[in-house]
């Protein structure tokens, strides 16, 4: 898989895209993470990349052209599944919406901005619009961080363990149940028996009623 970041600030996801699991399986050649500086398609001799909006309000808007330019450049080298662009009036991000993507082959994700982007861009150059809740962040980089970590953990072999990725909250409709780990009582806070029992059977069954439980108490909504 090959996902390519287009942004006005790349040293904001430098952080999160380099660390990690991210980064362990970009090492282990499982994902490429290609991270493009908006400013490097200006064709301003200042590297600017927005100007003022048509009908006079307040603000300052990305342009299309070095949008365009990117993406096409891209584009001409490889084909992508989607284009999508972080915006908090896009579709919702869920875990369906993870799997999903995580069986794409190459993706782009242009980082919606708080100045505004020239709208021509959202109606002739992107496929899908994803937003991560609704409250308002300054850019989409955040969002495009988040996106790309829910991916990239669900291609196997990212994090250790595939199983762990299956058994996730969300991945049945359910949280998941508690985990706990030595000392088996700390100050009295003790682990619950049948942890302890050895008894595989009876621990999964107790784990599976804890997720729904868990679930009816905090997510009902999950179960409807
Ligand atoms: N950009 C600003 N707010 C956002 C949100 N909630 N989701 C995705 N991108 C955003």
């Amino acid at each position: 898989m090959r996902i390519d970041i287009i942004t006005v600030l790349p040293e904001l996801l430098d952080g999160p895209v380099n660390h990690s699991i991210l980064k362990r399986a970009q090492n282990k050649g499982l994902v490429e993470i290609h991270i493009h500086n908006l400013r490097d398609y200006s064709t301003n001799k200042h590297n600017r990349v927005d100007d003022y909006p048509f009908g006079g309000q307040a603000g300052m808007v990305l342009q299309v052209e070095p949008i365009d330019l990117c993406i096409s450049k891209l584009k001409s080298e490889r084909d992508y599944d989607e284009v999508i662009f972080t915006s908090p009036d896009g579709e919702t991000f869920n875990q369906p919406m993870a799997n999903k993507l995580s069986m794409a082959g190459n993706l782009i994700i242009l980082c919606g901005h708080y100045k505004g982007i020239d709208y021509r861009v959202r109606e002739h150059l992107i496929t899908k619009e994803i937003s991560i809740g609704d409250y308002v962040l300054t850019g989409g980089e955040m969002a495009a961080a988040i996106i790309s970590d829910a991916i990239v953990r669900l291609i196997p072999g990212a994090i250790g363990d595939e199983q762990s990725a299956l058994s996730d909250s969300f991945q049945d409709n359910l949280l998941a149940p508690p985990v706990y780990t030595r000392p088996a009582d700390y100050k009295g806070w003790t682990v619950p028996e049948i942890l302890l029992s050895g008894h595989e059977r009876k621990i999964r069954e107790w784990e599976h009623d804890q997720a729904v439980e868990r679930t009816k108490a905090l997510r009902p909504d999950l179960l409807d």
